[in-house]
């Protein structure tokens, strides 16, 4: 029998989302040859210590990143999961560290961003992070004046780093908790909590799909692997489940 023979029609899906979904419109992984982090240390741009010690080269950093998304389009892979959370019975709950803002011009509505955004800012001088964020499209700058508190330097873009807790786990793990079905994609599972996440949806007795170029760290807490690029495995995933 196939897991798939296991999915009724109006079942919870939860779908994380990684680097690996957005390859393939043009943007950089993380992990790996070309990677991200093969070219930057994290603890020099994605940690508050670095955003303490160098703010210019944190912002330098997530200035290419803000631009780099602005150039670039949802690909098949996005589109095809806002297809499912459209025609599915049940609720679709995607879940995505990537910052970028592919999955809703892709036309997805019920989305997480665990890791934050980059299209968005906040002042850590007058702001937890936690409330209101700001429209951030430009560049940002260390001298840049925080509009509510007037403070210069506390600008920061709205991103979730190390050492940091991502945002809404609350929700995300209601959401395990109660889901019948958890799909991985363009994800290496090196990254704690969202690594740990399928092994939460196995314990609610999920069923568990990953779609990725290759297994990823976590592939064993997974009953079905799909392997290939995500523009090609994630349409025909969402075909099956539809059909
Ligand atoms: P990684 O760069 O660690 O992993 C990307 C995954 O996508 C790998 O498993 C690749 O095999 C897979 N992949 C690459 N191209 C693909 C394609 N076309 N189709 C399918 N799969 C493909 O990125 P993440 O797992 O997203 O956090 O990284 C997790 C977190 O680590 C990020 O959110 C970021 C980073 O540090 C923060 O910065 C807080």
């Amino acid at each position: 029998m196939s897991v798939f023979d296991q999915i009724s029609p109006d079942s919870s899906i939860v779908v994380l989302t990684g680097a690996g979904i957005s390859a393939e419109s043009g943007l950089a992984t993380f992990r790996g040859a070309d990677g991200l982090w093969e070219g930057h240390r994290v603890e020099d741009v994605a940690t508050p210590e670095a955003f303490a010690r160098d703010p210019a080269l944190v912002h330098e950093f997530y200035n290419l990143r803000r631009k780099g998304v602005k150039d670039v389009h949802p690909n098949d892979a996005h589109k095809a999961l806002a297809e499912l959370e459209q025609k599915w019975l049940g609720e679709v709950l995607v879940v995505t560290q990537n910052i970028d803002d592919l999955h809703e011009r892709g036309g997805s509505k019920n989305l997480i961003h665990m890791h934050g955004e980059v299209l968005k800012a906040f002042c850590a001088n007058c702001s937890d992070g936690m409330g209101d964020k700001i429209d951030c499209v430009d560049d940002l700058a260390v001298e840049m004046a925080c509009e509510n508190c007037g403070y210069a330097g506390g600008l920061r873009p709205d991103i979730v780093w190390f050492g940091e807790m991502p945002y809404q786990m609350e929700r995300i793990f209601e959401a395990l908790q109660n889901c019948d079905v958890f799909v991985s994609i363009g994800t290496s599972g090196n990254v704690y909590p969202a690594a740990g996440f399928v092994r939460e949806a196995l314990l609610s007795g999920a069923v568990t799909i990953e779609c990725n170029l290759e297994h990823s760290m976590i592939a064993n807490d997974f009953h079905e692997h799909i392997t290939g690029p995500a523009g090609e495995t994630v349409p025909a995933l969402v075909r099956r489940l539809l059909a």
